[in-house]
């Protein structure tokens, strides 16, 4: 048995998006059929659009997701109808090693890079062929099927489009603070890109009493966020950012955060952080492109620097933990949400984004 959902179909080879109609399977063993009540639009299917990172396709894109579950597979036990759930685009296989040491967010078991379910297969299909879900989720369609380790119960007090935000932007952000960086109160941050993600990491900051917060983005509106959400400063992007940061953190900052993708962004991390301080990578380049760093600089100032997946996000414990801070009011995810959409304004958000215009998109279902 399928059945038909609207759906954002990339094709590989445009910058947009065909809305048009998929098959949905009903959930097989170990699988959940979901609602969408909402999608955000993430950098990372901007990336895929715009073709810097290969991709099977074609994809329903989206991987930022929450909804309801409407029905469920054989052998399900996480969740049961009519729970609210936030998609996690990283399932873990509970069975790697990794996995059975409590680290999840690094599971080699996984399929969700290759778009896939665990067992090979993709719930979608058009025409008799193939669709598959971007990361395993394909949040930009009105019904998905994802795995029961991808769909995480949270209260239904949450609205959809908060939740959703969770699922990638939030958990990304926080979880590169929290989780990965292990902020210190009283360290002083500068965040470059506040976009979704270099907001949600601003959020994730201003949550562990980072002080000085500094957002850099070349775009105003982009600041004027950053300080509703906790930055202290904020800063043009420019020749002159280095020495503005190290003017207002007094030398350097103990934590620089990257969150565009920006080879030259990246590379400048170093010139922004104190003696022994953290770079954190959130931001993701364009597949094969090579970073450079000046190795003796690096090891002779003992600075660290830390790739950020996810936020080595434990869905199962982190999606709960994150929907509690935002009931009682210490993540205000709503002033991330710069736009409510319908999907057939899809490509119109993702136009936006590449002129960086938005704080964060969502797709209303
Ligand atoms: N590591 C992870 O797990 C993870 C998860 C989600 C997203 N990401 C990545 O994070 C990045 C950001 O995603 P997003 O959704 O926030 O994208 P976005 O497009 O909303 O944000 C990018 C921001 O960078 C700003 N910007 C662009 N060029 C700049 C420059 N030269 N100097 C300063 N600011 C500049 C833009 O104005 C915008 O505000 C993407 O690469 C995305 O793929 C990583
Ligand atoms: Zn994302
Ligand atoms: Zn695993």
């Amino acid at each position: 048995m399928s059945f038909t959902s609207r759906a954002a179909v990339h094709y590989g080879h445009e910058r947009t998006l065909d809305i048009t109609e998929v098959q949905v399977e009903e959930p097989g063993p170990g699988n959940v059929l979901v609602r969408l009540g909402a999608s955000g639009v993430c950098g990372s299917d901007r990336h895929v659009l715009d073709g810097e990172w290969p991709m099977p396709s074609p994809t329903v894109m989206g991987h930022e997701g929450a909804g309801t579950v409407e029905a469920i597979g054989e052998g399900v036990q996480d969740v049961v109808v009519g729970d609210h759930v936030v998609l996690s685009w990283f399932y873990p296989c509970r069975r790697c090693t990794n996995c059975l040491s409590g680290r999840a967010y690094v599971c080699t078991g996984s399929r969700s890079e290759e778009c896939l379910l665990p067992d090979g297969n993709t719930p979608l299909s058009r025409d008799g062929t193939r669709v598959y879900p971007y990361l395993a989720v394909g949040s930009m369609s009105e019904y998905t099927v994802v795995p029961e380790t991808a769909a995480v119960k949270i209260p239904s007090e949450v609205p959809f489009d908060v939740a959703s935000l969770l699922g990638c932007s939030i958990a990304t952000g926080v979880g590169a603070v929290v989780n990965d960086a292990m902020v210190a109160p009283g360290s002083s941050a500068v965040v470059i890109g506040a976009g979704g993600v270099g907001l949600s990491i601003i959020m994730g900051l201003k949550l562990a009493g980072a002080h000085p917060i500094i957002a850099v983005d070349l775009n105003e509106q982009k600041l004027n966020a950053a300080q509703r959400l906790g930055a202290t400063h904020t800063v043009i992007s420019g020749d002159d950012t280095q020495h503005q940061v190290a003017e207002i953190t007094g030398g350097g900052a103990d934590y620089a955060f990257e969150a565009i993708g920006r080879k030259e962004a990246i590379e400048s991390l170093p010139s922004l952080l104190v003696r022994g301080g953290t770079a954190v990578l959130v931001g993701l380049p364009p597949a094969g492109q090579s970073i450079n760093f000046d190795g003796l600089e690096l090891a002779e100032s003992g600075m660290r620097i830390l790739g950020s997946n996810y936020g080595s996000t434990v869905p199962g414990r982190d999606f709960p933990r994150l929907a509690e801070l935002y009931l009682a009011g210490k993540l205000p995810v709503d002033d991330l949400i710069s736009d409510r959409i319908s999907l057939d304004e899809v490509n119109e958000a993702f136009e936006a984004m590449r002129r960086g215009e938005r704080a964060r998109s969502v797709i209303m279902f």
